[in-house]
């Protein structure tokens, strides 16, 4: 019987768009516009990007249908029934509110949950979760086991929370802590899974405190995979199977439905609490919109509501995790530092490890994308000392626990011959590291700075060839 090897796209494709094509010149030009912030280029600029995999997926035939079918009723539209049961029947949650984005449900759960003396623990915070907890006047903690913190662990589930740690936290503070967060699959800690066994010890400490948890579940059906894959005695089990008992070991949980539902815009908070959803569709109410739409147009919540359900079909998880992997062995093969082992939506250069010469407070990560960038024209995202260091009182940089550089994989967007193409870029910056320096800050908003500050080349012209 013929038993491929090659794990191909379960899909064909039916529409193209085509990639833009720049040369190194005009990217050098469009780099300085952007005073070296990928954040500010055009995307025209771009010939692939890898920025993010929020938002950025291609929809299928049966979404696309969906959005002719999408009804745009004001309230009680038959397009929010059908993406409540789809929300509904995975989480087993009683209240779903639809959101525009992960973020807006942040804001609404914790200007509700959170505010000043209170504490939110996490496995690791997105850089939205943390900004949006200290904005009420919370203080963000993050809880990641050891390994978590050390790119070159192979822990098969990087993103498990520390129990120890949270128990301590909780002994002492427990009235203090209004949920506890678990972030699937750990984003900012590489897109690493967070296990099963982790997800039922945390439920057992927070019940034994009697503290809520919450699901950031972006990534939902890549962690349920990931738990199929990796721990023991889940082999059989469907991906959507393991995706009901993650969800219905918490209290609640929201989602940046830009990912896992293959939603080019769309999020929900679904609780259990009666109280809580009355508080938070109010608020809700107040700058999202009505509850049965909350700031999507009837069409997103039937493609999110389609998507749901496609993102835990085996082929396409299969095929998911398994294109990342490619990436990430093709770069480990020609000895680029990655953060280990490979994650679900991202592969992540290792930038200490990639530029030694240069200091963390130096922004190595932003190095690398701004050569990535011009050399190639891909489109990274640093995950480090610009996005969660900060400048300390001496006007000097506080590196943040890793310099990392994403590379996020759009989902069902690019071939494997992309992808060749993004290692073959990375492979010709890496081999020219030595000439690199480092970045500097010019200018800095007071918060989420890394999507809108300026920076300079330090001892190095990139723009150059
Ligand atoms: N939580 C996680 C784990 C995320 O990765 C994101 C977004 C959010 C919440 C916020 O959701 O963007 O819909 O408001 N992550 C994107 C990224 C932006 O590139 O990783 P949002």
């Amino acid at each position: 019987m013929f038993e491929p090897r090659t794990i191909i796209e379960p899909f064909r494709v039916k529409v193209v768009e085509p990639l833009p094509r720049r040369t190194r010149a005009a990217r050098a030009e469009a780099l300085q516009e952007a005073r070296f912030n990928l954040f500010a280029l055009p995307a025209a600029e771009v010939t692939i990007d890898l920025m993010t995999d929020s938002g950025t997926s291609a929809m299928s035939q049966e979404q696309w249908a969906g959005i002719m079918r999408g009804d745009e009723s004001y309230a009680g539209a038959r397009s929010y029934y059908r993406f409540r049961d789809a929300v509904r029947s995975l989480t087993g949650m009683k209240h779903i509110v639809p959101t525009h984005q992960g973020r807006a449900a942040e804001r609404i759960l914790f200007t509700v949950l959170g505010g000043a003396g209170k504490v939110v623990p996490a496995n690791t915070h997105f850089d939205t979760t943390r900004a949006n907890v200290e904005a009420s006047g919370a203080e963000a903690v993050d809880l990641v086991i050891e390994e978590g913190t050390h790119p070159e662990s192979e822990h098969p589930f990087k993103g498990d929370l520390d129990v120890a740690r949270l128990d301590a936290l909780l002994a002492e503070r427990a009235g203090a802590v209004p949920m506890v967060v678990v972030t699937v699959t750990n984003n900012s800690g590489g897109g690493q899974p967070v296990s099963l066994a982790n997800l039922r010890a945390v439920r057992e400490c927070c019940d034994r405190h009697d503290v809520p948890l919450f699901l950031d579940c972006a990534r939902f059906a890549e962690n349920a995979w990931f738990i199929r894959m990796r721990e023991d005695g889940h082999g059989e089990r469907t991906p959507r199977d393991i995706a009901e008992e993650m969800f219905r070991l918490a209290d609640g949980a929201w989602m940046s439905a830009k990912k896992d539902a293959f939603g080019n815009i769309g999020g929900f908070l679904a609780v259990n609490d009666d109280g809580l959803a009355e508080q938070c569709r109010n608020m809700l109410i107040l700058t999202e919109g009505f509850p049965t739409y909350g700031g999507l147009a009837g069409r997103d919540l039937e493609a999110l509501a389609i998507g749901l359900e496609e993102v835990l079909e085996e082929d396409y998880l299969e095929y998911r995790i398994r294109s990342t992997a490619y990436v990430w062995e093709c770069l480990d093969r020609i000895g680029v530092p990655l953060l280990r082992p490979a994650g679900g939506h991202a592969v992540y250069l290792e930038a200490r490890g990639f530029l030694q010469h240069v200091p963390p407070a130096d922004l190595p990560g932003q190095s690398i994308s701004v050569a990535l960038f011009v050399e190639g024209g891909v489109r990274a995202c640093e995950i480090g000392t610009v996005m969660f260091g900060h400048t300390g009182p001496d006007g000097k940089q506080q590196p943040g626990a890793m310099d990392l550089v994403r590379l996020a994989i759009p989902r069902r967007v690019y071939t494997q011959s992309h992808m060749d193409y993004v290692v073959e870029a990375v492979a010709y910056v890496y081999e020219r590291r030595a000439s690199m320096g480092g970045m500097r800050i010019v200018d800095e908003p007071s918060a989420l700075r890394h999507f809108t500050c300026g920076f300079e080349p330090l001892d190095w012209d990139p723009l150059v060839a």
